[in-house]
């Protein structure tokens, strides 16, 4: 029997992480947009990872013997500014589920859920290299600046990432 406080949690964790592909695929649509087919593909695994995110606590919570609710999805942006202001948004958004993940660590705690802190610690983790990757794409996206040949060789470099990996943003 799965903690209701926990499942409910959970619940709105799998909202969260279907919304981040949501946005990740908007991103990847608007990026194609403006001929940059790197940083769309880097964008479409970006929002692949990110369902894959929601399924672990989708199955998480069937496993347990849980009840699955699918929360209603956000509306997300059509455009942005410029490519640093995407990449500022991937940043904080990923900032933002860290810290959703670290609350729901929290919560496993204080409700002493074994199971669930052994499957939040996977997350924590994961946190890490999220934040990383968007930072140094955002990083490599700033020195670009208006340099045209600059973007063209960032956006080649980001379509060679692969899935399961995020390739591509150091070496840029
Ligand atoms: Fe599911 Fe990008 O964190």
């Amino acid at each position: 029997m799965l903690n209701p406080k926990i499942e409910k949690a959970f619940n709105e964790q799998i909202q969260k992480e279907f919304n981040s592909s949501f946005l990740y695929l908007a991103m990847a649509a608007w990026a194609e947009e403006q001929n940059l087919p790197g940083f769309g593909h880097w964008l479409r695994l970006q929002a692949d990872e990110e369902r894959l995110h929601a399924m672990k606590f989708f199955d998480f919570i069937l496993d347990r013997g849980g009840h699955v609710q699918l929360l209603g999805m956000d509306a997300q942006p059509e455009s942005w500014d410029s490519l640093e202001a995407a990449f500022e948004a991937v940043l904080a958004h990923e900032q933002m589920i860290s810290r959703s993940i670290n609350d729901l660590y929290k919560l496993a705690l204080e409700e002493g859920d074994y199971p669930a802190q052994v499957l939040l610690q996977w997350f924590i983790t994961e946190q890490v290299e999220e934040e990383k990757s968007a930072e140094e794409v955002l990083i490599n996206v700033r020195r670009a600046g208006d340099s045209q040949a600059a973007l063209y060789m960032l956006d080649q470099t980001l379509g060679q990432r692969v899935a399961g990996g995020t390739e591509g943003e150091e070496t840029a």
